[in-house]
């Protein structure tokens, strides 16, 4: 059993990042356990996590374990949990809930769970206090080590544990089993060294670790020959690529790259607006193939809060950079993260919140209270704003953020736009949906021939989450 610990989760040292390229392994016998078996992987939070929940697939599927849609019909069931905030912890235990009585009713499933959750200290205390029936746990180090968690859970039949609290390594030979066939993630760092004092990703994901151009390179020219249209770059602070690296090579670098591969879309999230450079707004420009969609958290419009968020810009930095990519990709697409209710958040603050909103006028925003996550530095803040008024400032935004969103949309009205067919809608089966370039979901009627084509769409009704489109060839 190996437990996590928040003191060594917050260590950062000069320790080498080793590059480990055989360190999954599946010896034979392990081959067959999953062998008439069913799984069922759940995954909440970001598409890192999401990400991770694919390579989790496969090596059960390296194990035979076929998946399932359901937990009611699985013998596997897994949660692959997120820590971001209060209401993700929630979910989880909630869900444990149900996945208990399953487990009552068939005491032979085997229940585990892994992710950001099972990397904090206080959630693995309650697991082993009052979750004693779950199988196994693991983190987000060692997902490569889970054929031999699940067996040793499986053989002993007692708990098994096993989350590392490091600064971490990157392991390249992990198989990955996805969810599109158009459209993919790739991995370029992992983890982060910002410590934003709300933020719990440096302690549940480790040191900030660039994977190495040719081992991301080699994966796009592998994707586009697999017939995949899009790709995400994917990292906590994707602008700081390159700079734990050992070579000259940074995130413009590697935009260009990727760019010259010619895979038709690429994508990067999420930027810190702080090591937004000038050559990555120029790589963007330059590259038709580099989408115009910049995701930039701004979290505070206040200077106070930033400063107490530790975000080392200022609202006016954070406007002569957001102006500059409206200036040099006026036809971009911008969004947002804001957090409100951060402690010692006064009135003015969030009336500072609101005025860059309506500066910006972003094209979308995700709006968040702030959630204290036990061991960040922001947790032991004074957290005095009353819950009432967390919820009416939230409230406040949101309409704010939607009319914007709407705004931004009924510039698309009439205009013909490229959309990445996905696949049929989830809301109405008849539509076809998609995104546009600037990351807009679009909803048209057509038929499968289309599904997981670059078609051209004019806009012809608009809305704040979406729009309606007609396919013109
Ligand atoms: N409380 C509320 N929101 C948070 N976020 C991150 N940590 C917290 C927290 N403790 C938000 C930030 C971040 C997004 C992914 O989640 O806005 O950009
Ligand atoms: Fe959630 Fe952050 Fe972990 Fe993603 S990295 S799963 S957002 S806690």
């Amino acid at each position: 059993m190996i437990i996590p610990n928040l003191t060594e989760a917050k260590k950062r040292t000069s320790k080498e990042v080793l590059v480990k390229t055989n360190e999954y392994i599946m010896e034979n016998e392990l081959k067959k356990i999953g062998q008439g078996k069913k799984y069922f992987v759940k995954t909440y939070g970001c598409q890192m996590n999401e990400h991770d929940g694919e390579n989790i697939k496969a090596i059960l599927e390296d194990m035979s374990f076929t998946e399932v849609g359901t937990m009611e019909e699985a013998d596997l069931i897994l949660l692959n949990t997120c820590a971001i905030r209060e209401n993700a912890h929630n979910k989880v235990f909630g869900y444990l809930g149900r996945i208990k009585h399953l487990k009552e009713e068939r005491p032979n499933i085997i229940t585990g769970i892994c992710g950001c959750m099972a990397q904090e200290e206080v959630v693995v205390e309650e697991i082993m206090k009052k979750y004693k029936w779950l199988d196994f746990v693991f983190g987000t180090h060692n997902i490569h080590k889970l054929p031999q968690i699940l067996s040793t859970a499986i053989v002993r039949k007692q708990q098994e544990i096993e989350v590392m609290s490091v600064e971490g390594d990157i392991v390249e030979n992990i198989p990955v089993k996805r969810a599109s066939k158009y459209k993919a993630w790739i991995n370029i760092m992992y983890g982060c060294d910002k410590f934003c004092t709300y933020c719990i990703v440096p302690y549940t994901r480790g040191k900030q670790r660039s994977r190495h151009p040719e081992y991301i390179l080699e994966e796009v020219r592998q994707l586009k020959k697999e017939g995949y249209k899009e790709i995400t770059l994917l990292g906590q602070n994707v602008n700081a690529y390159g700079k734990d690296l050992n070579i000259d090579y940074k995130m413009e670098d590697l935009l260009e790259d990727v760019a010259k591969t010619k895979i038709e879309r690429i994508r990067f999230v999420t930027s810190h607006p702080w090591d937004f450079t000038d050559d990555m707004i120029n790589k963007i420009s330059k590259y038709p193939n580099i989408m115009p969609y910049i995701h930039l958290p701004l979290q505070s419009g206040s200077n106070k809060i930033l400063k107490l968020m530790g975000r080392r810009y200022t609202k006016e930095t954070y406007l002569e950079l957001f102006q500059k990519l409206k200036q040099k990709l006026p036809y971009s697409s911008i969004t947002t993260d804001i957090i409100v209710g951060f402690p010692g958040e006064t009135q003015e603050d969030f009336e500072d919140t609101l005025d860059i909103v309506n500066t910006c006028k972003f094209d979308s925003a995700f709006t968040f209270i702030f959630s204290p996550r036990v061991g960040t530095p922001a947790a032991k803040m004074k957290d005095d704003v009353p819950e009432d008024e967390k919820r009416k400032r939230l409230q406040r935004l949101n309409q704010l953020v939607n009319q914007y969103s709407n705004e931004a949309n009924q510039k698309y009205f009439n205009k013909i736009v490229p959309v990445l067919i996905e696949g049929y809608s989830e809301k109405d089966s008849k539509y076809l949906m998609g995104y546009t370039d600037t990351m807009k979901l679009v909803n048209v009627k057509g038929d499968d021939s289309v599904i997981g084509q670059i078609v051209n769409v004019r806009i012809t009704d608009v809305k704040t989450w979406s729009m309606n489109g007609e396919i013109i060839q």
